[in-house]
Parts: C-alpha cells; sequence; structure tokens
C-alpha cells in the first residue's frame, strides 16, 4: 500500500462498500460470501453512516426482513440463488422465515449500532425497537432454556467465529456418518491453509442436518443436540446489546422491566464462564459442563459488555496475548499450542473484533490500551488492504479481498487519522 495518502484509503473503503452493495444489502466479499449475513451487516451499517445514512440504515433495515416468527435473524439470508456457494438454500431447507435463509443466528451487534445511528434518526430506531426485542428474547429462550444466564450456540457458524479451537472437542459428539459426498466452495476461492480442515465441514453439514431434521424447531434442536457450547462472545455481545435496547426503551418511553430481567441474569450468568485456569472467560460445552482450554479474543468481550468483575484478570491476559503478536489481537492465545496464525479463526486478528475489544478498554479507562489496538489495527490495514482478516505475527492479508466489515471499520473508527509511521 505505500504511497498511497490516508484520503485514498478513505475513498477505497467508501468504494468496497458501494462494490460489494447488492441493492440494499452488502456482500461480505464478492465471490467466497454472495449473500448478506447477520453481524457483516449490522458492521457494515456503521461504515455506511460515516457517509450515507440512509444506505446504513437500510442495511439493518433489510437484514431484519429476514426475521422468522420466532424472533430469530438468521444468519445468512439468501436473496438469490448463487449456485457458487456452499452450502446453500437446499442444503439448509430453512423455510420458516418471510425469504429463504440459513436456520441458525449471528452475533447480535445489532441493537448496538442502532443505538449509535439512533442519535440522528430515532423513528427509524424505533421501527426497529420491536424486532430487536423479539430477536433478543428469542436468544434467551431458544440458547439458554434453563435460564443460567449464559447464551449456548448450536452451530459452530453461530458463533460468528466459526472454526475456533473451542468447537473441537464438543464437536466430536456430532455424528458426520451421514454427511455423504459434497464439493466446497471456499477451498477453491481461498487458500486451503486458511480455511477449516475437512472434518471440521463434515461436522458443520451434520448440524445443518440436524437441524432440517427437526425441521428447525429450535426448542427441539436445544433439547435433542450433541452440540451446545455457552459462548463468551455471544453471551457478552447480547449483554451489551440488552444495555443498548433498555437505552432505546428509556428513550422512546417503554417499559424496561422485562430487559432489565434479562440483563440482570446475563449479569450474573458469566461467571459460569471464567475459567481460572485460562485466567479468561471460556466457551463452556454445557452437555459435560467442560471448559475450552485456553482464552481466544472473545474473552475480552464481556467488557464490552460492561463486566468487569475479572478486569485485572482479564488485562494480564490480554497483555500475554498482544505481548506474543505484532498485530494483536489474536483470535486465540497465542501461546497455546492450538494457535496456528493464518488458519482463520485459530490465531488471526480481525479489525472489528478489535473495536469491539477497543470499545470495552475505554469503557474501563484503558485508553492506552485502548489505543494500541486502534493504531495497530489501521497498521495492518495500511500494510495489507482491506482484506477478512491478518495473520499476526507478520500482517499478512488473509481470506478474502475487499472485505466489507474491514472497510466498515476503517470509516467508522476513523482510521485514517492515524498517520503512516504512528508508533
Ligand atoms: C465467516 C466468518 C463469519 C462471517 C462470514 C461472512 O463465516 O466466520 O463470522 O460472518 O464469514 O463474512
Amino acid at each position: 500500500m505505500d504511497g498511497m495518502t490516508p484520503d485514498t484509503l478513505d475513498d477505497r473503503a467508501r468504494a468496497i462498500l458501494r462494490d460489494n452493495d447488492r441493492g440494499g444489502y452488502t456482500v461480505p466479499t464478492a465471490g467466497l460470501y454472495p449473500y448478506q449475513w447477520n453481524w457483516d451487516s449490522v458492521f457494515v451499517a456503521m461504515g455506511f453512516a460515516t457517509f450515507d445514512r440512509d444506505r446504513a440504515w437500510q442495511e439493518i433495515e433489510t437484514l431484519f426482513e429476514a426475521q422468522w416468527p420466532d424472533g430469530m435473524v438468521p444468519h445468512i439470508v439468501f436473496r438469490v440463488d448463487e449456485p457458487t456457494y456452499f452450502p446453500g438454500p437446499s442444503v439448509w431447507q430453512a423455510n420458516k422465515g418471510p425469504l429463504p435463509s440459513s436456520g441458525i443466528s449471528q452475533p447480535p451487534v445489532a441493537a448496538t449500532v442502532i443505538r449509535m445511528l439512533a442519535e440522528q434518526d430515532s423513528a427509524r430506531a424505533e421501527a426497529l425497537f420491536e424486532p430487536l426485542d423479539r430477536w433478543h428474547r428469542w436468544w434467551h429462550a431458544a440458547r439458554d432454556p434453563d435460564g443460567l444466564g449464559v447464551m449456548a450456540i448450536t452451530h459452530p457458524w453461530e458463533s460468528g467465529r466459526d472454526n475456533l479451537p473451542d468447537w473441537d472437542k464438543p464437536g466430536q459428539a456430532i455424528d458426520t456418518s451421514k454427511v455423504g459426498d459434497y464439493t466446497r466452495r471456499d477451498t477453491s476461492l481461498v487458500d486451503n491453509d486458511q480455511r477449516p480442515k475437512k472434518a471440521d465441514y463434515d461436522r458443520y453439514l451434520a448440524l445443518v442436518q440436524f437441524g432440517v431434521d427437526r425441521d428447525w424447531d429450535h426448542a427441539r434442536i436445544a433439547a435433542e443436540t450433541p452440540f451446545f457450547v455457552a459462548d463468551p462472545g455471544i453471551t457478552a455481545i447480547l449483554l451489551r446489546a440488552e444495555r443498548d435496547l433498555r437505552a432505546m426503551a428509556e428513550t422512546f418511553g417503554r417499559d424496561t422491566n422485562a430487559i432489565d430481567a434479562r440483563i440482570a441474569r446475563l449479569e450474573a450468568g458469566h461467571e459460569q464462564l471464567w475459567n481460572p485456569e485460562a485466567k479468561a472467560y471460556c466457551s463452556r460445552n454445557l452437555r459435560t459442563g467442560a471448559f475450552a482450554p485456553d482464552g481466544t479474543s472473545a474473552s475480552f468481550l464481556p467488557l464490552f459488555a460492561g463486566v468487569t468483575d475479572r478486569k485485572d484478570e482479564l488485562l494480564e491476559t490480554l497483555d500475554a496475548f498482544t505481548n506474543a503478536v505484532t498485530y494483536p489481537v489474536p483470535s486465540y492465545d497465542p501461546q497455546s499450542a492450538l494457535f496456528d496464525p493464518l488458519r482463520y479463526w485459530r490465531g488471526p486478528s480481525w479489525a472489528m473484533v478489535n473495536w469491539m475489544i477497543a470499545d470495552g478498554l475505554r469503557q474501563i479507562g484503558e485508553d492506552q490500551k485502548a489505543d494500541r489496538i486502534r493504531i495497530d489495527t489501521a497498521k495492518l490495514i495500511r500494510k495489507s488492504g482491506f482484506a477478512e482478516y491478518f495473520g499476526p505475527l507478520q500482517g499478512e492479508p488473509c481470506g478474502g479481498q475487499n472485505f466489507s466489515w474491514t472497510a466498515a471499520i476503517w470509516l467508522a473508527w476513523g482510521l485514517n487519522e492515524i498517520s503512516e509511521g504512528t508508533d
């Protein structure tokens, strides 16, 4: 990227969002991900909001058009049939919503971003209040049926952190014997070393089949699935979203009692995910009670949610993570034997996760650490462009290129202000 002026990078980021626009919704990147993805769209809205507020709202509104009658907002919306993508709508067979979609959800960042946008457009935010509230209630009912105050995922893709080592052990309980033959598309578009392995993919497909066999009835899935893993990422993102929803409820003069009860449950629930050995919030297999062994980038998201009980220990762990790499925050503990610096969620750094972690650090007054992460994110993008994610050791661009959420974070986080050579 040498020789590019900062303005050129802002222009390029805007051009990426425009190019990935398919008319009211944005694809994460052309080719590899040809549909609308849930949390991608919400980050994208933050980027659009810096230059086209109407388009920012539209991005979230089109996502909510796919909301299921049970309240779930799906992780992928299949508005067009793209035979180049696998597994597409004919594999998911999830026809419960108004639009073809996948049968699972993704991290609920929407309320947080809608609240940010609401300051200038309260009518459009108010129109989304009920759908948001229904989605949040869906999480509690479908992913925490026992009221533990922690959110489970029923598929690794629901976490948004698809092939994190955390899902390996719990995934061993999944029966893959009926998966059969299939042809992946991702490995023809991106280097094999950066994508999940076949054994992981078999499990992903077996879990899709499991949902199809239960007609995507989420109460049944939660009761019967062998894969039900409490995720600190979803739990923290939902808690933060509930707080933002509550703030909007107050602005709109609505009752907050039900939201308050959900917030209290999630606040209390967090402690169950504290793994003293890893000194981190870790995922936990709800079928066995076992913790995942190591911290991940999601271990720091409770700070984003305003959970500060473990902040000193968490800051120590964060220092260990950041000191071991050049470009934080690695998605997996860099000191673990499972750390794999270029393979998807097993090590690389992601711009939008960095934004959430830095936000959490600011909430506890750790401005220096937050600045460090922001500057390093700007450096990564200057060095390697708007890649899907980055190698934390050398800053390599990984996965898809011209990626929407990386462009959006560049714009929304004002990374243009950080000039080349800043240390
Ligand atoms: C991958 C990521 C997921 C993201 C999607 C589209 O599946 O793991 O978080 O939403 O790609 O970018």
